[in-house]
């Protein structure tokens, strides 16, 4: 198998083919992740820095992991705690880094494009770990790859994404995922937080949870992202929960096959409760295992090429 690609920056770049090569390729990862020993030599000798410019629990340590276990070195630069607070700009930083013979560059930034500006001029990869509203593509693969372990495949299956659409890179990169691979996809929300622009993504839009639920093969809370609102965008977050929060009431509508999925972190009462959150079916923790196995797929793709055998 032969991978051209040096970066992953946006899931709009990639072929449903390329998605599905990501994705196959991290079925044999995550078989590794059930090992008693979940070491591979596959990267020895290659070096991933993580660059986060915005708090992460889930994604950085994702990266971390899944790079360790692939036998890569990893570094993670404390950016609130380096010369960035001197005033040293993105490029320098991510130059500096790339002096220290770093391989592969995985950078989260509140601004849309920043990883895309790095790669183009880097010569090192960049995997984009999340940009503004932009952006999130590995959380995309990893909520497609949760999907596919249940279904076999995510053709013709019914997907409704519901709360903060404006600000979330995570369902612009969900919708155009579903979308290459066949998913029939609703973004659902309050006027204010779905505004009709967002058809751009070639996706349905509906104000009225309720009635999206019926016939939903899985649906995903969004986080309501109180630290990017302005003022006014809805009338309370009581309001909130009873309009767009998932409820077990609500997901009675929707039946029990219907799968629960959130990218995290949540905030429980708000967008969800925590019994539909920790009810079975719910496979949010499940998102996270494979998030792992999802980025062991990419990083070997992107610094092998393809080109050894990834879990011998
Ligand atoms: N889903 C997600 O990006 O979570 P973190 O912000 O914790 O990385």
């Amino acid at each position: 198998m032969n991978w051209p690609r040096k970066d992953l920056l946006d899931i709009a770049a990639l072929s449903a083919e390329e998605i599905e090569i990501i994705l196959d390729t991290a079925v044999s990862m995550k078989e590794v992740l059930t090992r008693p020993v979940k070491k591979l030599p596959t990267l020895r000798g290659k070096a991933v820095a993580m660059l986060f410019y915005e708090t992460s629990t889930r994604t950085r340590s994702s990266f971390e992991t899944a790079a360790k276990i692939l036998g890569a070195d990893t570094s993670s630069l404390a950016v609130a705690q380096s010369s960035v607070s001197k005033g040293e700009s993105l490029l320098d930083t991510a130059k500096t880094l790339a002096a220290m013979n770093i391989d592969l560059l995985v950078v989260r930034h509140a601004a849309s494009g920043a990883p895309q500006f790095l790669a183009e001029r880097l010569p090192l990869g960049v995997i984009n770990a999340g940009d503004g509203q932009h952006a999130h593509p590995t959380q995309a693969l990893l909520d497609v790859y949760s999907m596919r372990e249940k279904w076999g495949g995510v053709t013709g299956r019914k997907i409704v994404i519901v709360g903060d659409v404006l600000h979330s890179r995570v369902a612009r990169s969900n919708a155009l995922c579903l979308t290459k691979l066949g998913a029939e996809v609703v973004l659902v929300g309050p006027p204010t937080l779905l505004p009709p622009e967002m058809d751009y993504l070639g996706v349905r839009l509906s104000y009225d949870f309720d009635r999206e639920l019926a016939g939903a093969d899985g649906v995903m809370a969004l986080r309501l992202q109180l630290e990017r609102q302005q003022s006014g965008l809805f009338p309370s977050l009581r309001e909130y929960n009873r309009l767009y929060g998932l409820t077990r009431e609500r997901m009675a509508r929707a039946g029990k096959e219907c799968l629960v999925l959130h990218p995290g972190p949540m905030n429980r009462g708000v967008e969800i409760m925590s019994d539909v959150a920790d009810s079975p079916q719910s496979v949010i923790e499940t998102q996270v295992t494979n998030g792992v196995a999802v980025r062991m797929a990419l990083i070997y793709l992107l610094l092998s090429g393809g080109a050894v055998d990834a879990v011998a």
